[in-house]
């Protein structure tokens, strides 16, 4: 990924310094000034999970652990340093994702803890995704989506789709037995079970070409606004974090089951529009795969992940209803933007899109 633009203080120190060799005098020096402005910055920051300068950052700070930022050394990976300010970074966000959380799952009617079995997991996560009845995206996109708002649509998911199932991998080697191999189980779906063309980044990929877009990783980026990158960016944190390995698979349970439905009524808003497989199939892949999905990531991965560490149940309900409270979020501020006939993008759409 080409190193984004950057949206603030924050974001251009962290450019600034990634500009040089890491580990040399120079890069210490400048690592130290950005750490001094994100403790400086963050004091004055009242909504993190919707700061552009903070959430750019921190994207930017992950991609290093992912296929890293053109130009920037990968020994950049492990600089203390660059860690130490990622820290501070990720204290603010995860308080802000548990606050959200919270009042995305008001009073959950939990059965007693020696209950707590991997189906009556699974039952609290799938009532969860039932209480889910806010703006509707899919509902919108089927239905009324103009052309260009099919393209904005992408965009906002292409910062996530082009790596599909990548943050939820971090967690394989940090579980053991019934719920590692749930996780994989569906990770070689997510993946393509072998065949390349079939990952699921790919048929995302093929769905953009399809629309005449740039299916580069990351050539929107700067197009996205920090509630986009915040939903990628809590993935990141969720994976990238042992201690949060609840958290993770709570997270990829509520996707799969809050994804069968949607990706039909996608698929209906691009067909509605006169496309055909070559670009539905990602869609039309999710209805299928979804449906199997969901049922290993609520019982097998998360159920079987509490029934092993009864102590996680309540990390795994705050990378659900953190995942619910974003999306919740992004859906509000696509739908407001778009019955108001205004682009939900911060700058007007790239020519290649
Ligand atoms: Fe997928
Ligand atoms: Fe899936």
């Amino acid at each position: 990924m080409k190193i984004p633009e950057a949206r603030g203080p924050l974001s251009s120190a962290l450019f600034t310094a990634l500009s040089v060799t890491a580990g040399t005098g120079d890069a210490t020096t400048r690592v130290e000034e950005l750490r001094r402005l994100v403790t400086g910055e963050l004091v004055g920051t009242t909504d993190v999970i919707g700061d552009d300068d903070v959430q750019l950052a921190l994207f930017c700070l992950y991609e290093l652990h992912y296929s890293g930022l053109e130009g920037v050394s990968d020994d950049w990976e492990w600089e203390p340093g660059l860690i130490q300010v990622r820290r501070l970074l990720e204290r603010p966000f995860e308080e802000a994702l548990r606050a959200a959380a919270q009042s995305a799952a008001g009073e959950l009617d939990l059965p007693p803890a020696a209950e707590m079995t991997s189906d009556a997991v699974a039952d609290v996560l799938f009532g969860l995704a039932g209480t889910d009845t806010g703006p509707s995206v899919s509902r919108y996109v089927a239905k009324k989506a103009s052309l260009d708002q099919l393209k904005e649509f992408l965009i906002h998911k292409s910062v996530y789709q082009l790596k599909e199932a990548d943050p939820h991998t971090w967690a394989i080697p940090r579980l053991t037995g019934r719920p590692k191999a749930a996780l994989v189980e569906i990770q070689a779906d997510e993946y393509g079970g072998g065949r390349p063309d079939r990952m699921h980044s790919a048929l995302f990929a093929r769905t953009m070409r399809g629309l005449g877009m740039d299916d580069q990783y990351g050539a929107y980026v700067n197009a996205v606004p920090a509630i986009s990158l915040a939903a990628v960016n809590m993935m990141s944190l969720f994976g990238l974090n042992r201690r949060l390995r609840g958290a993770i698979t709570g997270h990829l349970a509520l996707y799969e089951m809050t994804s069968s439905r949607p990706n039909r009524l996608y698929g209906n808003g691009f067909r509605r529009h006169g496309f055909d497989t070559g670009v539905t199939h990602y869609f039309d892949e999710h209805v299928e795969a979804d449906a199997v999905h969901e049922q290993i990531a609520g019982r097998d991965l998360a159920g079987g992940l509490v029934e092993a560490e009864p102590g996680l149940l309540g990390d795994v309900l705050l990378g659900a209803t953190a995942a619910m409270a974003i999306d919740g979020r992004i859906s509000t501020h696509l739908l407001a933007c778009w019955e108001n006939g205004e682009t939900s993008l911060r700058a007007a759409v790239p020519a290649a899109a």
